[in-house]
């Protein structure tokens, strides 16, 4: 049957991925309480239409940072592209390239940050950092993404610390003994420290240190997870080129505000100084479009793209059976 809609892939990925898989692609934190919030309060909103425009000839195209994309939906930075296909993050930035969208690489990417560069070389990447506690790895990593052209420096605010996933923990995931994060490990492969010993996120990053990655780096920088006015402005007098509200798909702090009913206040704080983004269950354009008219210049998706590398898996497995 023809899949028509995000969720009917959600329901194909579900059936195929092993369960620790499809676990940790879904879940939320605590309760999922805001996980599903963020579904539900899209839902919430009700659209004011207005008719007798020509629409025969409609136009998606956008800028994001100055650059052209071919609608304002984008691919959100997620870890672990190869648990779900073998050349996960390679083929993810590919589909983006194809698309002509922009595809944000995850510090968690599971190919090398060179192989991503070098199969989609037209492709329109900025790269997503979680600043590491040795700063000097850090440092290397915005040095290489930036030669390697990616277009903007994303910072995950909301991870101080990991949120607290139940299913993982009853799943008793481990993504250190399945997974070899290749890109991050080659930075240390001079001492053979895989990387997740190395406690990877900095719990002491603050406001302050904004301007230590504006020294070390001429790309813009994006703050993913603001989600509150005072730090929206915050953001502004630190002079960052972009937000994306989002609260991490609900796999962070459970109990935040759905992303779409905190957009409109951080719209407002910061007064088109600069762009404005919003992930968080995005699955219908029904949800683009009340998102679009609360005032983000684009849209991302997170799990709806892994779900898309699942029924990869399985039209291959498909093509390769007929064969
Ligand atoms: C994420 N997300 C995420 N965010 C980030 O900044 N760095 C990361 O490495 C990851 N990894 C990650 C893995 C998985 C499996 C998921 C589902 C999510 C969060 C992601 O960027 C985004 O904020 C949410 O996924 C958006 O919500 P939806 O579209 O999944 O509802």
């Amino acid at each position: 049957m023809p899949l028509a809609c995000l969720t009917d892939f959600q329901a194909f990925a579900r059936e195929r991925l092993p369960k620790s898989t499809w676990d940790f692609i879904e879940g939320g934190a605590d309760d999922s309480f805001t996980r599903d919030d963020n579904m539900a309060a899209f839902k919430r909103i009700r659209l004011r239409p207005r008719y007798l425009k020509n629409v025969v000839n409609v136009d998606t195209r956008t800028t994001i940072q100055g650059e052209e994309i071919t609608a304002p939906i984008c691919i959100s930075p997620t870890g672990f592209h190869c648990l779900v296909w073998p050349d996960g993050e390679m083929s993810t930035a590919r589909a983006a390239q194809a698309a002509g969208v922009c595809y944000i690489t995850s510090t968690f990417a599971t190919c090398a940050l060179e192989d991503i560069a070098a199969t989609a070389p037209r492709g329109l990447r900025w790269f997503q950092l979680y600043v590491h506690p040795d700063r000097q790895l850090s440092k290397q990593l915005v040095q290489r993404v930036e030669s390697l052209g990616f277009k903007a420096l994303v910072i995950t605010v909301d991870v101080p610390k990991l949120g607290n996933r139940r299913h993982d923990i009853r799943n008793q995931l481990d993504l250190k003994l399945n997974l070899l994060l290749k890109d991050l490990h080659s930075l240390k492969e001079r001492t053979s420290i895989p990387y997740f010993q190395m406690s990877p996120i900095d719990s002491s990053i603050c406001w302050n240190d904004l301007s230590w990655l504006q020294s070390i780096t001429r790309l813009p920088i994006i703050l993913k997870g603001i989600l509150t006015k005072e730090d929206a402005e915050l953001a502004v007098k630190h002079n960052v080129h972009g937000i994306i509200v989002s609260n991490h798909g609900g796999r962070q702090l459970d109990g935040v505000l759905a992303s779409i009913d905190a957009l409109a206040e951080v719209v407002a704080a910061v007064k088109g100084k600069m762009e404005v983004y919003l992930d968080g269950g995005i699955r219908t354009g029904n949800d683009v479009l009340k998102a679009l008219a609360l005032g983000a210049k684009c849209v991302f998706l997170g799990r709806p793209i892994l779900w898309g590398l699942a029924y990869k898996v399985a039209s291959r497995l498909q093509r390769s059976i007929r064969t």
